[in-house]
């Protein structure tokens, strides 16, 4: 990775430690160039992680499409733990990181190799259907938004592609659990191998239609109500 785009990294607002970015950079340099599909993430913030798969998209000539709607989850909203107030709009008074993730972008100088989508994530997954070779969940963190992250986006997933989770903790005293859940349910559909673990950053290569087929039998045996991802109906 370029030593500039590393410093805009460490520069740049955001909740990612340099080891996951490495692993993020590293996971996003071997769909890219792998697979030449565009890079999905949902969570932009203010365009840390964006970075990282940005410079890798550029290297291999695709794209990252990085989608937000720029309020902030949760746990970044006024009076809890994660908020800054710097990132709250004078003229509205709520969150707004677009202008900071602008910024960041244009700092690294890679604006051309990003699409932000400014949109709530199921909102924007309803209306895509381009294949995707890596889809990085770091959106909102409840159960309602990791798990509707994941129904969404993996779908789109090619086979040999990445799904690459964030803030994965399975022990509770370490973090909320949602993105474990997900990870977890992504694991018992038989979709997917594991190929690295770095702190709480994931990394999982979605395996054939054939071993989606097997893991969604097997789960449905065990009384799972796992859906059968591929059918082209988006979720
Ligand atoms: C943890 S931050 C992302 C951090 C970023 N990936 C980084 O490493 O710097 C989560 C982001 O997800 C966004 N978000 C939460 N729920 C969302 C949803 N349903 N649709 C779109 N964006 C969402 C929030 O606005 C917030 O900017």
């Amino acid at each position: 990775m370029r030593k500039d785009v590393l410093a805009s990294f460490e520069a740049a607002k955001g909740f990612m430690p340099l080891d996951e970015g490495l692993a993020l950079h590293a996971a996003a340099t071997q769909a890219a160039v792998g697979l030449g599909l565009p890079l999905l993430e949902v969570g932009t913030y203010c365009g840390r992680s964006t970075l990282l798969l940005a410079e890798a998209a550029a290297a291999a000539g695709t794209v990252v499409v990085t989608v937000d709607h720029h309020r902030g989850s949760e746990e970044q909203q006024p009076g809890w733990e994660y908020h800054d107030p710097e990132l709250v709009d004078p003229a509205t008074g709520r969150m707004d990181t677009l202008p900071y993730f602008r910024r960041t972008l244009y700092a690294a100088g890679l604006e051309d190799h990003v699409i932000a989508v400014v949109g709530r994530s199921p909102q924007v997954a309803k209306v895509w259907r381009q294949p995707l070779g890596l889809v990085f969940i770091d959106g909102g963190h409840t159960d309602e938004h990791a798990s509707g992250d994941y129904e969404g986006w993996s779908p789109l997933l090619a086979e040999g592609g990445l799904l690459v989770i964030h803030d994965v903790f399975p022990d509770p005293a370490d973090g909320g659990q949602a993105p474990y859940r997900v990870y977890r349910r992504a694991m018992e559909s038989g979709a997917f191998t594991e190929v690295s673990v770095t702190g709480s950053l994931r990394v999982l290569r979605r395996g054939s239609a054939d071993s989606e087929a097997a893991g969604a039998g097997a789960a449905r045996g065990a009384g799972s109500s796992l859906r059968v991802q591929g059918d082209g109906s988006g979720l």
